[in-house]
C-alpha cells in the first residue's frame, strides 16, 4: 500500500491555499514530502461532499484528513464522495463517529472517565423536567454536574450553559440545559450529556499535575461550526473564578501506541506526563486507528481522568508543540 496522504481543508478566500489554521501542518507535511490535498470545509458542511473534494485527484490515498471537525453523518458523505473517486480515508465514517460522539466511546472508557448520561435532542428543542428527570436520577439524582452534547460544551459560558451547581435542582438543570442547547443552536451534535462534575487539577492550584500558564490566544473559528477539538479561546475552561483551566495533557494516539504526549490546546504551556496505564488498553479495545484522549488529574492526586476521546483528525494540535514525530507516524500508518 502506498504512503497515506493528507487531506486538509482550503482556505474559504483561497481555495488553493491551505486554511491558516493549518497552513503549518501543511509546511511540516512538504518538508516530509508527504502528498496532501486541500477540500473545502464549507461544502463538507453545507452537505455538498462531492463539491468539496473536486480538488482531491481520483485513485489516490490513502488518506488522513486533519482539519475543523465534521458532523458524523456529513463525514460519513466525506467518505463517500471520496470513495466515488477511488480513494478511502483511514478512519471509516463509523470508527469517527465513535471516537468523536460521546456515545461512541463511552462504554469502552465508562469507569475512567466521569460518569455520564445522554438524551437525544430532536431539532434543537430543549429536554424538559419529563425527561431530565430521570435522566439526572440514572447519574445519582445530587452533586454538581456539566451538560455538553455528543462533542462539545460551552466551557466559555461556564455559568450559563455548562455547570449545573446541584443536580437536585431540577428547575436549574432545565435552565442550563435549555440555555445549553439555545447557544448550539444548529450546531448541536446529537444531544445534550450530563456529566457528574469532577475535581481536577487546575492551573495555578497546587496539584500533581505540572504548572501552567494559562489559556492561549484566540480562537481559531467564531462559534460557526468550524472548530477542532481544542478551542484556545479566552477564559478559562469553566472560568470558574480563581481556579483557572483544568490541566489536561493531549494524547495522541495510533493503533493504540502513544505517539504524542503534550499539553492540551486551551493550557499549551502545560507539559504533563500521564500515567497511561490504564488508558492505552481502553483505546485499544475502542478499536479506533488514530485517537486522542484528554486526560486530567484528580485535584486530590488520586490518578488521571479521561475527560474525553476525540478523533485524532480533528483534535486541534497545540501551537509550538512539535509534531513531525506524529505525521512521521501518520504516513508509516
Ligand atoms: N465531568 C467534569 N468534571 C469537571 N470538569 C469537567 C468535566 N467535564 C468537563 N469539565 C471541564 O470542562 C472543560 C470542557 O469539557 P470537555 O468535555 O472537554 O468539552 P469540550 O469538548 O468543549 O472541550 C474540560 O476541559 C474541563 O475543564
Ligand atoms: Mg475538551
Amino acid at each position: 500500500m502506498p504512503a497515506p496522504a493528507f487531506l486538509l481543508p482550503a482556505d474559504p478566500l483561497d481555495g488553493r491555499r491551505p486554511d491558516p489554521h493549518f497552513a503549518w501542518e501543511a509546511r511540516l507535511l512538504r518538508g516530509l514530502d508527504a502528498e496532501h490535498h486541500l477540500v473545502d470545509h464549507d461544502a463538507l458542511l453545507a452537505g455538498d461532499a462531492q463539491a468539496a473534494v473536486g480538488r482531491v485527484p481520483g485513485g489516490r490515498g490513502p488518506f488522513w484528513y486533519r482539519g475543523w471537525m465534521l458532523p458524523a453523518d456529513r463525514y460519513a458523505d466525506f467518505a463517500a464522495a471520496l470513495a466515488e473517486r477511488g480513494a478511502h480515508l483511514l478512519t471509516s465514517a463509523p470508527g469517527y463517529a465513535s471516537a468523536h460522539e460521546l456515545p461512541g466511546w463511552y462504554g469502552v472508557f465508562e469507569g475512567a472517565t466521569p460518569t455520564s448520561v445522554w438524551l437525544p435532542v430532536p431539532a434543537s428543542v430543549p429536554p424538559g423536567p419529563e425527561e431530565l428527570a430521570p435522566a439526572v436520577a440514572r447519574l445519582g439524582g445530587r452533586g454538581p454536574a456539566i451538560v455538553k452534547d455528543y462533542v462539545k460544551s460551552r466551557k466559555h459560558e461556564w455559568h450559563e450553559a455548562c455547570y449545573i451547581p446541584e443536580l437536585a435542582d431540577l428547575a436549574a438543570v432545565e435552565r442550563v440545559v435549555a440555555r445549553f442547547v439555545e447557544l448550539q443552536g444548529e450546531f448541536l451534535a446529537g444531544g445534550v450529556v450530563l456529566r457528574r462534575f469532577e475535581e481536577f487539577a487546575r492551573a495555578g492550584t497546587a496539584g500533581p499535575a505540572p504548572r501552567g500558564d494559562g489559556p492561549s490566544g484566540p480562537r481559531p473559528s467564531d462559534g460557526n461550526g468550524q472548530d477542532t477539538d481544542g478551542d484556545a479561546d479566552g477564559d478559562s475552561p469553566g472560568g470558574q473564578a480563581g481556579k483557572g483551566p483544568a490541566v489536561e495533557a493531549r494524547v495522541w494516539w495510533l493503533d493504540g501506541e502513544p505517539v504524542l504526549v503534550g499539553p492540551h490546546p486551551d493550557t499549551p504551556g502545560c507539559p504533563a506526563d500521564p500515567d497511561l496505564a490504564v488508558v492505552r488498553p481502553l483505546v485499544r479495545a475502542l478499536g479506533c486507528r488514530f485517537v486522542t484522549t484528554d486526560l486530567a488529574h484528580r485535584a486530590d492526586g488520586s490518578g488521571w481522568r479521561v475527560v474525553e476521546v476525540g478523533d485524532g483528525q480533528v483534535s486541534d494540535l497545540p501551537r509550538g508543540i512539535d509534531a513531525s514525530g506524529l505525521l512521521v507516524a501518520l504516513l508509516a500508518a
